[in-house]
């Protein structure tokens, strides 16, 4: 045996670590817009700590004819003397506050993929140093694509395709961080689609409701400010042009028609220890009798965490009856549980405990009773414009007999087995869902009421 001594094995990061944090990251490149925002925001964010933040906003510009992409903040800046630092830290981050987005340390590296050369400047308030940092994006591809760099460590590619500078320039109050991606490849056109980029913001990024075209607007911000730890939203201008959320009072739907909403629901989800894990909200259409049209951009009970969307409007599909009984829902839900944990593509969450229990809850509190209740509207209205096999009937009328009724609480004169039903938080749901097919379902679960109301201790009925 080779004495080893107390030597450390050595420990060597290569050339391609850099490729899978840049190229292997995102396939959708407006998913870079969404990490570049998502830091001018946490840096928003640690502003408004110091002062007032209406004049605080994030600027992006597509230039389709230069092939250029800016975007820029007046958040906080990095301070001269830490600035080569941070922007030379990798897959690490200062951002240790719970409300912050970015925990990482690689969404700065997103763009570096799609363009030839990536500026980053910033500045912080009050100092006469403007930090700059480029990447020869490149000469990075030109590095992978060579079988003989294969070698190369990740430490000396960064040498080789980034430089570092600081410039003089005017004292001022002025604080920003600026992005500038130039040489955008042409394999990716449509990131200078103004009007898709526009769809993609107005959805994903953490901007406010239109208050003219959806009079929930101050409601639901209301509600949403009351309930969570965190919730803020941010003046982000595309060329020019403020960015808000789609929602609006009045709905197109599929096949030419429209509906309109009547109200706003909202509801609470909670862990099996009745801690919070996210709160939202979704529309009451007056029809329900249609799924929402792609181009209205808004179908889709959405979930956000600090605001900005994870996945798409597709994520919670799985969480209703039908898949496509999601799209005629409309509505948010925003996380509060710091279990759950946007995963590193932002289009789902890290695996864990909380993810299975978030959906589970999803589903329970905000699928199945948006399903029913499709299901019933359009039994009820003769243009009904859903097929109802036989196989769907008889899962309505299991789900009539086991499912919980989450409208109404628990009246005085209910059976056991009808309390338990109306309790939307119960130990009893998922037995009653799993064992739904158990002709002596009914039998135990009120042996098991009686013997808790003689004890007192597992369930209060009456
Ligand atoms: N807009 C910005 N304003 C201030 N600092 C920024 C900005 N963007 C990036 N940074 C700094 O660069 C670091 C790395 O950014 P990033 O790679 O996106 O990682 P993360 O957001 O996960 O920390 C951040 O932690 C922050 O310190
Ligand atoms: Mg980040």
């Amino acid at each position: 045996m080779v004495e080893q001594g107390n030597r450390q094995p050595s420990f060597k990061a290569g050339i391609y670590l850099l490729e899978n944090l840049t190229s292997g990251m995102y396939t959708d490149p407006f998913a870079i817009l969404r990490e570049y925002i998502q830091n001018g925001v946490d840096s928003i964010d640690l502003s408004a700590q110091k002062g007032p933040v209406d004049q605080l906003e994030i600027k992006i510009e597509l230039d389709p004819g230069e092939r250029r992409i800016l975007i820029r903040d007046n958040g906080q800046g990095i301070p001269a003397a830490f600035a080569q630092e941070v922007l030379s830290s990798i897959g690490s981050s200062n951002k240790t506050a719970p409300n912050l987005r970015g925990f990482r340390g690689i969404g700065r590296l997103g763009g570096i993929a799609f363009s030839d050369k990536a500026v980053f400047k910033t500045k912080a308030e009050g100092e006469r140093v403007e930090s700059v940092q480029e990447w020869d994006c490149k000469s990075l591809r030109e590095l992978l694509a060579e079988s003989k760099n294969r070698a190369l460590t990740f430490n000396r590619v960064f040498q080789k395709i980034t430089s570092f500078s600081q410039n003089k320039c005017k004292r001022s109050l002025e604080s920003y961080f600026e992005v500038t991606l130039y040489g955008i490849s042409s394999f990716r056109n449509y990131i200078f689609d103004i009007t898709r980029a526009k769809r993609y913001l107005s959805q994903v990024a953490p901007v406010p409701f239109h208050p003219n075209h959806f009079s929930y607007a101050q409601e639901i911000d209301s509600y949403l400010e009351r309930n969570l730890r965190h919730y803020r939203k941010y003046n982000i201008i595309l060329n020019e042009e403020r960015i808000f959320k789609p929602y609006n009072d009045k709905i197109k739907i599929t096949k030419g028609g429209s509906d309109r909403l009547t109200g706003i629901r909202f509801f609470y989800l909670r862990d099996g220890r009745e801690e919070l894990m996210a709160c939202g909200w979704h529309g009451e259409r007056e029809e329900l009798l249609g799924s929402i049209i792609k181009g209205d951009n808004s179908s889709g009970i959405r979930v956000r965490a600090g605001n900005i969307m994870i996945g798409d409007d597709h994520l919670l599909d799985s969480c209703f009856r039908e898949p496509r009984f999601n799209s005629y829902a409309l509505g948010e839900i925003h996380i509060e549980y710091d279990g759950l944990i946007p995963n590193s593509r932002r289009d789902d969450f890290v695996d864990n405990k909380s993810k299975n229990m978030f959906y589970n809850a999803v589903e329970r509190e905000i699928g199945l009773p948006i399903s029913k209740e499709i299901r019933l509207r359009s039994r009820t209205k003769s243009e009904s414009r859903i097929q109802i096999s036989p196989a769907i009937k008889e899962e309505e009328r299991r789900d009539k007999a086991t499912l919980p009724v989450l409208e109404s609480e628990p009246t005085k004169e209910a059976t056991p087995l009808q309390a338990i039903k109306k309790q939307p938080d119960n130990v009893f749901t998922e037995i009653m869902r799993t064992c739904k097919d158990c002709p002596k379902l009914t039998e135990i679960i009120e042996g098991i009421c009686n013997l808790s109301k003689k004890s007192k201790s597992v369930l209060k009925v009456n």
